[in-house]
């Protein structure tokens, strides 16, 4: 019995995990919100724009995860931590009204976003927070739901901000890692490619199935499992194993024959010589200087 008691002296319970308030419940801050009290945190506050509608979504997300609402321009502050998922171009505003409502000696505050570093939240340092950037190498669209294990998350900031946040992104099963100031713009970059400009690349290659008289829906269901293949191969061998067809070939011929047919739509032969470009400086492929020319040749 002693030896129990002692336990709990030394570990801190569950029930001792920081209080959290997410201000902007859009795509990341409702996945946020679930996810942590999943883990375990007690969502004391969710922070809302204050329009109707926002109070509205704020609300159904407050049910679920039992949170008050309260408005941006009157927020509750009894949490410890903060985690700003407003817009990019938000964050600094929302950090001025929310340092000019009340104490901040103590608290955490913590913005989302991959290309801004913690000096957005300068507002709210002057009033003695601890801040930092806790950025998820993620996609999170209008869906809300909880966040996949394994999820990257960049940290940067103050040493007792960062502390808290490796130990929430350890917490909802994450795996924190630090970045340096300088580095969020090509890091962001980074992310850029890894989900919304390969969706473009997908989205773009719907348009070009057009040309061939396939409709987008079609397209679709039939990029699939090549799609799938690709990206496990990518995974499974890297780059230059996962690389085929006629560049690989150094078939100069069938690129001609693709840049001509895509003569209809110049933006999807943009992207195709871009790519082709990338692929020529990164991956393995025959009769560079040929394929180089037919490049050049449709520019
Ligand atoms: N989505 C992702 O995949 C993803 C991934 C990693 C990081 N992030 C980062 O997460 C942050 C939010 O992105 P998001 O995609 O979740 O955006 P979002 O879906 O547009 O959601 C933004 C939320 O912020 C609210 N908001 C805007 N201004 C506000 C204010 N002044 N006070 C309170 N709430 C305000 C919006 O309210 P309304 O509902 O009233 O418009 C909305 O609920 C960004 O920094 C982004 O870089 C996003």
């Amino acid at each position: 019995m002693l030896e129990h008691s002692l336990v709990f002296a030394i570990l801190p319970p569950r029930a001792m995990k920081s209080d959290i308030a997410i201000v902007g419940t859009g795509s990341l801050g409702s996945a946020l919100a679930l996810s942590l009290r999943r883990a375990g945190y007690p969502i004391v506050t969710l922070i809302s724009r204050g329009s109707a509608s926002s109070l509205r979504r704020a609300g159904r997300l407050a049910r679920r995860v039992g949170a008050r609402v309260s408005s941006i321009r009157a927020p509750i502050l009894s949490a410890r931590i903060f985690w700003l998922c407003v817009p990019d171009q938000d964050i600094s505003s929302c950090a001025e009204m929310l340092a000019a409502a009340g104490n901040w000696k103590g608290k955490v505050a913590l913005h989302a976003s991959g290309a801004l570093a913690s000096s957005e939240l300068r507002a709210l340092k002057t009033r003695r927070a601890a801040v930092a950037s806790a950025h998820p190498l993620m996609t999170f669209v209008a869906d809300a739901k909880p966040l996949p294990t394994g999820v990257p998350f960049a940290l940067e900031g103050d040493v007792a901000a960062v502390r808290a946040a490796r130990q929430i992104v350890r917490d909802l099963g994450g795996h924190p890692f630090l970045i340096g100031k300088a580095e969020k713009p090509a890091y962001h970059a980074w992310g850029a490619f890894t989900s919304p400009l390969l969706v473009a690349t997908l989205a773009t290659a719907e348009q070009v199935a057009l040309r061939a008289g396939i409709g987008r829906k079609l397209a679709r269901r039939r990029m699939r499992p090549i799609v799938r293949q690709t990206i496990h191969n990518y995974f499974e061998k890297g780059p230059a194993e996962a690389f085929s067809g006629p560049l690989i070939r150094g078939d100069a011929a069938t690129v001609e024959k693709h840049l001509k047919s895509l003569q209809q739509v110049p933006h999807a032969r943009r992207v195709y010589r871009a790519l082709a470009e990338a692929a020529l400086n990164n991956l393995p492929a025959k009769n560079r200087k040929d394929l180089r020319k037919v490049l050049e040749k449709y520019s």
